[in-house]
Protein backbone atom coordinates (compact mmCIF):
# COMPACT_ATOMS: atom_id res chain seq x y z
CA UNK A 1 0.00 0.00 0.00
CA UNK A 2 1.21 3.59 -0.75
CA UNK A 3 0.02 6.14 1.13
CA UNK A 4 0.66 10.01 1.08
CA UNK A 5 1.61 11.57 4.24
CA UNK A 6 0.97 15.35 4.14
CA UNK A 7 3.12 17.37 6.39
CA UNK A 8 5.68 13.77 7.13
CA UNK A 9 8.48 16.20 7.97
CA UNK A 10 7.02 17.50 10.81
CA UNK A 11 7.33 15.98 14.46
CA UNK A 12 4.18 13.46 13.97
CA UNK A 13 4.77 12.79 10.57
CA UNK A 14 8.26 11.96 10.59
CA UNK A 15 7.63 9.09 13.33
CA UNK A 16 4.25 8.10 11.64
CA UNK A 17 6.70 7.25 8.72
CA UNK A 18 9.01 4.52 10.37
CA UNK A 19 5.99 3.19 11.69
CA UNK A 20 4.04 2.75 8.31
CA UNK A 21 7.88 1.48 7.05
CA UNK A 22 7.73 -1.48 9.95
CA UNK A 23 4.28 -2.06 9.17
CA UNK A 24 5.27 -2.84 5.28
CA UNK A 25 3.26 0.43 3.88
CA UNK A 26 5.06 2.92 1.85
CA UNK A 27 4.87 6.30 2.82
CA UNK A 28 5.63 9.07 0.03
CA UNK A 29 6.21 12.30 2.01
CA UNK A 30 4.26 15.83 0.77
CA UNK A 31 5.80 18.76 2.57
CA UNK A 32 6.54 22.48 2.53
CA UNK A 33 8.98 22.33 4.46
CA UNK A 34 7.44 25.21 5.88
CA UNK A 35 8.17 24.08 10.02
CA UNK A 36 10.41 21.36 8.76
CA UNK A 37 13.84 20.88 7.84
CA UNK A 38 15.32 18.80 4.56
CA UNK A 39 18.03 16.61 6.85
CA UNK A 40 14.53 14.74 8.70
CA UNK A 41 14.99 12.49 5.45
CA UNK A 42 18.88 11.83 5.96
CA UNK A 43 17.76 10.93 9.96
CA UNK A 44 14.65 8.58 8.62
CA UNK A 45 17.20 7.05 6.30
CA UNK A 46 19.37 6.38 8.92
CA UNK A 47 16.75 4.92 11.20
CA UNK A 48 15.05 3.01 8.46
CA UNK A 49 17.59 1.88 6.02
CA UNK A 50 15.41 2.93 3.74
CA UNK A 51 15.15 5.85 1.06
CA UNK A 52 11.47 7.58 1.21
CA UNK A 53 10.27 9.41 -1.57
CA UNK A 54 10.11 13.26 -0.56
CA UNK A 55 7.75 15.72 -2.48
CA UNK A 56 8.18 19.39 -1.69
CA UNK A 57 5.02 21.29 -2.20
CA UNK A 58 2.11 22.77 -0.32
CA UNK A 59 -1.45 21.35 -0.17
CA UNK A 60 -2.93 24.78 -1.41
CA UNK A 61 -1.55 23.15 -4.61
CA UNK A 62 -4.13 21.38 -6.39
CA UNK A 63 -1.97 20.46 -9.98
CA UNK A 64 1.08 18.52 -7.61
CA UNK A 65 -1.09 16.89 -5.57
CA UNK A 66 -2.80 15.65 -8.41
CA UNK A 67 0.41 14.15 -10.54
CA UNK A 68 1.91 13.03 -7.29
CA UNK A 69 -1.08 10.78 -6.03
CA UNK A 70 -1.13 9.67 -9.82
CA UNK A 71 2.82 8.81 -9.98
CA UNK A 72 3.01 6.90 -6.85
CA UNK A 73 -0.42 5.34 -7.20
CA UNK A 74 -1.90 6.54 -3.99
CA UNK A 75 -4.50 4.45 -1.89
CA UNK A 76 -4.56 6.48 0.96
CA UNK A 77 -3.96 10.30 2.38
CA UNK A 78 -2.22 10.46 6.08
CA UNK A 79 -2.99 14.55 6.16
CA UNK A 80 -0.77 16.29 9.17
CA UNK A 81 0.53 18.92 7.44
CA UNK A 82 -0.84 22.56 8.89
CA UNK A 83 0.12 25.31 11.34
CA UNK A 84 -0.49 24.58 15.06
CA UNK A 85 0.54 27.05 17.18
CA UNK A 86 -2.19 28.59 19.42
CA UNK A 87 -0.90 31.80 20.11
CA UNK A 88 0.39 32.51 16.55
CA UNK A 89 -3.08 31.95 15.46
CA UNK A 90 -4.47 34.44 17.21
CA UNK A 91 -2.55 36.53 15.97
CA UNK A 92 -2.71 35.71 12.46
CA UNK A 93 -6.04 33.77 12.14
CA UNK A 94 -6.16 34.30 7.81
CA UNK A 95 -2.95 32.30 7.67
CA UNK A 96 -4.52 29.17 9.84
CA UNK A 97 -7.79 29.07 7.95
CA UNK A 98 -6.00 29.30 4.49
CA UNK A 99 -3.43 26.92 5.65
CA UNK A 100 -5.40 24.28 7.84
CA UNK A 101 -8.93 24.51 6.53
CA UNK A 102 -8.41 25.84 2.56
CA UNK A 103 -5.36 23.19 2.35
CA UNK A 104 -7.52 20.19 3.55
CA UNK A 105 -10.06 21.81 1.16
CA UNK A 106 -7.55 21.56 -1.49
CA UNK A 107 -6.16 18.06 -0.43
CA UNK A 108 -9.92 16.62 -0.61
CA UNK A 109 -10.36 18.22 -4.09
CA UNK A 110 -7.40 16.79 -5.54
CA UNK A 111 -7.92 13.37 -3.85
CA UNK A 112 -11.17 12.88 -5.57
CA UNK A 113 -9.50 13.62 -8.82
CA UNK A 114 -7.33 11.30 -8.57
CA UNK A 115 -9.42 8.46 -7.68
CA UNK A 116 -8.79 8.50 -3.61
CA UNK A 117 -11.04 7.97 -1.17
CA UNK A 118 -9.47 6.77 2.31
CA UNK A 119 -7.97 9.96 4.39
CA UNK A 120 -6.51 9.91 7.80
CA UNK A 121 -7.01 13.99 9.60
CA UNK A 122 -4.85 14.68 12.39
CA UNK A 123 -7.19 16.58 14.73
CA UNK A 124 -6.83 17.38 18.31
CA UNK A 125 -8.41 17.04 21.75
CA UNK A 126 -8.81 20.96 20.80
CA UNK A 127 -12.17 20.29 19.69
CA UNK A 128 -13.44 19.19 23.17
CA UNK A 129 -12.90 23.07 24.46
CA UNK A 130 -13.49 23.39 28.39
CA UNK A 131 -14.93 19.49 29.02
CA UNK A 132 -17.55 20.05 31.97
CA UNK A 133 -15.81 16.55 33.13
CA UNK A 134 -13.40 14.08 32.32
CA UNK A 135 -11.91 11.47 30.92
CA UNK A 136 -13.59 12.62 27.58
CA UNK A 137 -15.28 10.60 25.22
CA UNK A 138 -15.56 11.26 21.59
CA UNK A 139 -19.29 11.90 21.56
CA UNK A 140 -18.35 14.92 24.31
CA UNK A 141 -19.70 18.27 23.00
CA UNK A 142 -17.22 19.90 21.00
CA UNK A 143 -16.61 23.95 20.89
CA UNK A 144 -12.74 26.23 20.15
CA UNK A 145 -11.57 29.37 22.00
CA UNK A 146 -9.01 29.78 19.33
CA UNK A 147 -8.12 30.47 15.74
CA UNK A 148 -6.12 27.08 15.54
CA UNK A 149 -8.86 25.10 17.33
CA UNK A 150 -11.65 26.50 15.31
CA UNK A 151 -9.88 25.72 12.17
CA UNK A 152 -9.43 21.53 13.79
CA UNK A 153 -13.16 21.94 14.27
CA UNK A 154 -14.20 23.66 10.80
CA UNK A 155 -12.08 20.56 8.52
CA UNK A 156 -14.17 18.31 10.91
CA UNK A 157 -17.09 19.73 9.86
CA UNK A 158 -16.44 20.03 6.66
CA UNK A 159 -14.67 16.22 6.17
CA UNK A 160 -18.40 15.07 8.10
CA UNK A 161 -20.66 16.93 5.29
CA UNK A 162 -18.27 15.54 2.33
CA UNK A 163 -18.51 12.15 4.11
CA UNK A 164 -21.92 11.63 3.98
CA UNK A 165 -22.34 13.03 0.40
CA UNK A 166 -19.61 10.71 -0.36
CA UNK A 167 -20.66 7.55 1.66
CA UNK A 168 -18.16 5.55 0.10
CA UNK A 169 -15.18 7.42 1.37
CA UNK A 170 -13.30 6.37 4.37
CA UNK A 171 -12.59 9.27 6.63
CA UNK A 172 -11.07 9.15 10.26
CA UNK A 173 -11.01 12.27 12.29
CA UNK A 174 -7.88 11.12 15.04
CA UNK A 175 -7.69 13.65 18.45
CA UNK A 176 -4.72 13.49 19.54
CA UNK A 177 -3.86 14.38 23.46
CA UNK A 178 -0.72 15.60 23.62
CA UNK A 179 2.21 13.85 21.99
CA UNK A 180 5.68 13.78 23.52
CA UNK A 181 8.63 12.17 23.23
CA UNK A 182 10.97 10.93 19.94
CA UNK A 183 12.20 7.55 18.36
CA UNK A 184 14.14 5.97 20.58
CA UNK A 185 17.01 6.07 18.41
CA UNK A 186 17.58 9.73 19.55
CA UNK A 187 17.82 10.64 15.40
CA UNK A 188 14.29 11.98 15.42
CA UNK A 189 12.52 14.44 17.70
CA UNK A 190 10.29 17.50 17.92
CA UNK A 191 11.94 20.55 16.95
CA UNK A 192 10.33 23.65 17.68
CA UNK A 193 11.33 26.77 15.87
CA UNK A 194 11.69 29.88 18.51
CA UNK A 195 10.91 29.72 21.72
CA UNK A 196 8.85 26.16 23.04
CA UNK A 197 4.67 27.12 23.43
CA UNK A 198 4.04 23.24 24.62
CA UNK A 199 5.68 22.07 27.98
CA UNK A 200 7.81 19.60 27.22
CA UNK A 201 9.65 20.56 24.46
CA UNK A 202 10.57 23.91 26.94
CA UNK A 203 11.14 21.36 30.37
CA UNK A 204 13.73 19.86 27.94
CA UNK A 205 15.64 23.03 26.80
CA UNK A 206 15.99 24.06 30.70
CA UNK A 207 17.04 21.10 30.71
CA UNK A 208 20.02 21.17 28.06
CA UNK A 209 20.83 24.99 28.93
CA UNK A 210 19.13 26.54 26.62
CA UNK A 211 16.39 27.76 28.48
CA UNK A 212 17.36 29.43 32.31
CA UNK A 213 13.83 27.96 34.01
CA UNK A 214 10.39 27.20 33.38
CA UNK A 215 7.45 29.08 33.47
CA UNK A 216 4.56 27.14 35.78
CA UNK A 217 1.31 28.48 34.84
CA UNK A 218 -1.01 28.59 37.22
CA UNK A 219 -0.92 26.63 40.43
CA UNK A 220 -4.53 27.19 41.69
CA UNK A 221 -6.28 25.01 39.01
CA UNK A 222 -9.30 22.40 41.11
CA UNK A 223 -5.79 19.58 40.64
CA UNK A 224 -4.21 17.50 43.29
CA UNK A 225 -1.17 19.71 42.80
CA UNK A 226 -2.85 22.82 41.53
CA UNK A 227 -1.29 22.88 38.31
CA UNK A 228 -2.79 21.92 34.76
CA UNK A 229 -3.47 18.15 33.77
CA UNK A 230 -2.86 16.49 30.62
CA UNK A 231 -2.76 13.06 28.73
CA UNK A 232 0.50 12.89 27.72
CA UNK A 233 0.89 10.34 25.03
CA UNK A 234 4.21 9.13 23.10
CA UNK A 235 4.86 9.99 19.66
CA UNK A 236 5.31 6.28 18.41
CA UNK A 237 2.33 5.25 19.90
CA UNK A 238 0.15 8.16 18.72
CA UNK A 239 2.10 6.57 15.04
CA UNK A 240 1.25 3.14 15.93
CA UNK A 241 -2.51 4.73 15.85
CA UNK A 242 -2.44 5.60 12.64
CA UNK A 243 -1.01 2.65 11.27
CA UNK A 244 -4.16 0.71 13.53
CA UNK A 245 -6.79 3.25 12.02
CA UNK A 246 -5.14 2.85 8.08
CA UNK A 247 -5.55 -1.23 8.68
CA UNK A 248 -8.47 -1.38 10.47
CA UNK A 249 -10.70 1.30 9.35
CA UNK A 250 -8.90 2.77 6.33
CA UNK A 251 -11.09 0.66 4.15
CA UNK A 252 -14.09 0.98 5.59
CA UNK A 253 -16.17 3.25 4.00
CA UNK A 254 -17.67 5.79 6.65
CA UNK A 255 -16.77 8.83 8.82
CA UNK A 256 -14.78 7.55 11.91
CA UNK A 257 -13.78 9.15 14.91
CA UNK A 258 -11.02 8.25 18.04
CA UNK A 259 -9.48 9.96 20.66
CA UNK A 260 -5.90 8.53 20.88
CA UNK A 261 -4.42 9.10 24.42
CA UNK A 262 -3.35 7.12 27.53
CA UNK A 263 -6.53 7.61 29.85
CA UNK A 264 -3.98 8.98 32.18
CA UNK A 265 -3.33 12.35 33.23
CA UNK A 266 -0.17 14.00 34.88
CA UNK A 267 0.03 17.50 36.00
CA UNK A 268 2.79 19.73 34.99
CA UNK A 269 4.63 18.88 38.26
CA UNK A 270 4.36 15.55 37.77
CA UNK A 271 6.16 16.12 34.14
CA UNK A 272 8.94 17.92 35.99
CA UNK A 273 9.47 15.17 38.42
CA UNK A 274 9.45 12.32 35.49
CA UNK A 275 11.76 14.97 33.49
CA UNK A 276 13.94 15.14 36.20
CA UNK A 277 14.61 11.73 37.13
CA UNK A 278 15.03 10.51 33.48
CA UNK A 279 17.89 13.27 32.53
CA UNK A 280 19.57 13.55 36.24
CA UNK A 281 19.49 17.62 35.82
CA UNK A 282 16.97 19.39 37.99
CA UNK A 283 14.82 21.58 36.33
CA UNK A 284 14.12 25.34 37.86
CA UNK A 285 10.58 26.73 37.93
CA UNK A 286 8.96 29.74 38.85
CA UNK A 287 5.08 29.67 39.07
CA UNK A 288 3.37 32.34 37.08
CA UNK A 289 0.22 33.47 36.38
CA UNK A 290 -2.37 31.12 34.66
CA UNK A 291 -1.92 31.25 30.53
CA UNK A 292 -4.69 32.31 28.71
CA UNK A 293 -7.09 30.02 27.17
CA UNK A 294 -5.71 27.12 29.34
CA UNK A 295 -7.95 24.15 30.89
CA UNK A 296 -7.51 22.53 34.23
CA UNK A 297 -7.94 18.56 33.10
CA UNK A 298 -8.02 17.17 29.85
CA UNK A 299 -7.90 13.27 29.46
CA UNK A 300 -9.10 10.99 27.14
CA UNK A 301 -11.13 7.73 27.31
CA UNK A 302 -9.29 5.40 24.92
CA UNK A 303 -11.77 2.94 24.91
CA UNK A 304 -13.50 3.08 21.66
CA UNK A 305 -10.01 2.84 19.88
CA UNK A 306 -8.95 0.46 21.80
CA UNK A 307 -12.11 -1.62 21.25
CA UNK A 308 -12.44 -0.78 17.54
CA UNK A 309 -9.16 -0.21 16.42
CA UNK A 310 -6.97 -2.92 18.26
CA UNK A 311 -4.91 -0.20 19.63
CA UNK A 312 -3.71 0.91 23.01
CA UNK A 313 -0.74 2.94 24.14
CA UNK A 314 1.71 0.94 26.04
CA UNK A 315 4.78 3.55 26.22
CA UNK A 316 4.86 4.89 30.03
CA UNK A 317 6.38 8.52 31.39
CA UNK A 318 9.30 7.32 32.20
CA UNK A 319 10.07 6.43 28.36
CA UNK A 320 8.68 9.34 27.22
CA UNK A 321 10.93 11.42 29.14
CA UNK A 322 14.12 9.11 28.42
CA UNK A 323 13.58 9.04 24.66
CA UNK A 324 12.80 13.33 24.76
CA UNK A 325 16.06 13.20 26.71
CA UNK A 326 17.89 11.50 24.29
CA UNK A 327 16.86 13.31 21.78
CA UNK A 328 17.37 16.67 23.10
CA UNK A 329 20.69 15.99 24.94
CA UNK A 330 21.92 14.49 21.83
CA UNK A 331 20.61 17.11 19.73
CA UNK A 332 20.80 20.45 21.37
CA UNK A 333 19.99 22.43 18.48
CA UNK A 334 17.27 20.24 16.94
CA UNK A 335 17.53 19.39 13.45
CA UNK A 336 21.20 20.37 11.36
CA UNK A 337 20.26 23.12 8.67
P1 LIG B 1 4.72 19.97 12.69
O1 LIG B 1 4.66 21.46 12.50
O2 LIG B 1 5.96 19.40 13.27
O3 LIG B 1 4.43 19.25 11.30
C1 LIG B 1 3.57 19.77 10.34
C2 LIG B 1 4.27 19.69 8.99
O4 LIG B 1 3.38 20.21 7.98
C3 LIG B 1 5.56 20.51 8.92
O5 LIG B 1 6.61 19.70 8.43
C4 LIG B 1 5.22 21.65 7.93
O6 LIG B 1 6.35 22.04 7.19
C5 LIG B 1 4.13 21.03 7.10
N1 LIG B 1 3.20 22.00 6.51
C6 LIG B 1 2.57 23.03 7.12
N2 LIG B 1 1.78 23.68 6.25
C7 LIG B 1 1.90 23.03 5.06
C8 LIG B 1 1.33 23.23 3.77
N3 LIG B 1 0.49 24.23 3.54
N4 LIG B 1 1.68 22.39 2.78
C9 LIG B 1 2.57 21.36 3.00
N5 LIG B 1 3.13 21.14 4.20
C10 LIG B 1 2.80 21.96 5.22
O7 LIG B 1 3.45 19.58 13.56
P2 LIG B 1 3.10 18.19 14.28
O8 LIG B 1 3.26 18.40 15.74
O9 LIG B 1 3.80 17.08 13.64
O10 LIG B 1 1.55 18.14 14.01
C11 LIG B 1 1.01 17.44 12.91
C12 LIG B 1 -0.49 17.65 12.86
O11 LIG B 1 -1.07 17.19 14.08
C13 LIG B 1 -0.92 19.10 12.71
O12 LIG B 1 -2.05 19.14 11.85
C14 LIG B 1 -1.31 19.51 14.11
O13 LIG B 1 -2.28 20.53 14.13
C15 LIG B 1 -1.88 18.20 14.65
N6 LIG B 1 -1.80 18.11 16.12
C16 LIG B 1 -0.60 18.29 16.73
C17 LIG B 1 -0.51 18.23 18.11
C18 LIG B 1 0.82 18.45 18.82
O14 LIG B 1 0.82 18.71 20.01
N7 LIG B 1 1.96 18.33 18.16
C19 LIG B 1 -1.66 17.98 18.86
C20 LIG B 1 -2.87 17.80 18.20
C21 LIG B 1 -2.93 17.86 16.82
C1 LIG C 1 -1.74 23.17 23.72
C2 LIG C 1 -2.77 23.97 22.97
C3 LIG C 1 -3.75 23.02 22.30
C4 LIG C 1 -3.01 22.06 21.39
C5 LIG C 1 -1.96 21.33 22.23
C6 LIG C 1 -1.13 20.39 21.42
C7 LIG C 1 -2.97 26.09 24.19
C8 LIG C 1 -3.84 26.95 25.03
N1 LIG C 1 -3.45 24.88 23.88
O1 LIG C 1 -2.40 22.38 24.67
O2 LIG C 1 -4.69 23.74 21.55
O3 LIG C 1 -3.90 21.14 20.82
O4 LIG C 1 -1.09 22.28 22.83
O5 LIG C 1 -0.32 21.11 20.53
O6 LIG C 1 -1.89 26.50 23.76
N2 LIG C 1 2.65 24.75 30.64
C9 LIG C 1 3.42 25.44 31.57
N3 LIG C 1 4.50 26.12 31.12
C10 LIG C 1 4.88 26.15 29.80
C11 LIG C 1 4.10 25.43 28.86
C12 LIG C 1 2.98 24.75 29.32
O7 LIG C 1 3.11 25.42 32.76
O8 LIG C 1 5.89 26.81 29.47
C13 LIG C 1 1.48 23.97 31.12
C14 LIG C 1 0.15 24.41 30.52
O9 LIG C 1 -0.42 25.41 31.31
C15 LIG C 1 -0.64 23.09 30.55
C16 LIG C 1 0.44 22.02 30.34
O10 LIG C 1 1.67 22.64 30.70
O11 LIG C 1 -1.21 22.90 31.80
C17 LIG C 1 0.54 21.53 28.90
O12 LIG C 1 0.69 22.64 28.04
P1 LIG C 1 0.97 22.48 26.48
O13 LIG C 1 2.09 21.54 26.27
O14 LIG C 1 1.09 23.84 25.89
O15 LIG C 1 -0.33 21.75 25.94
P2 LIG C 1 -1.87 22.16 26.10
O16 LIG C 1 -2.04 23.43 26.80
O17 LIG C 1 -2.57 20.97 26.64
Amino acid sequence: MNVLVTGGMGYIGSHTCIQLLQANITPIIFDNLYNSKASVTSRLHEVTGQELAFVKGDIRDKELLVSTMRQYNIDAVIHFAGLKAVGESVQKPLEYYDNNVNGTLVLVDAMREAGVNSLIFSSSATVYGDPHTVPITEDFPTSATNPYGRSKLMVEECLTDFQKANPDWSITLLRYFNPVGSHQSGRLGEDPQGIPNNLMPFVAQVAVGRREYLSVFGDDYATPDGTGVRDYIHVMDLADGHIAALTKVGDRSGLHTFNLGTGNGSSVLDMVKAFEQASGKSIAYKIAPRRAGDIAECWADPAKAEKELGWKATRSLQQMTQDTWRWQSENPNGYPE
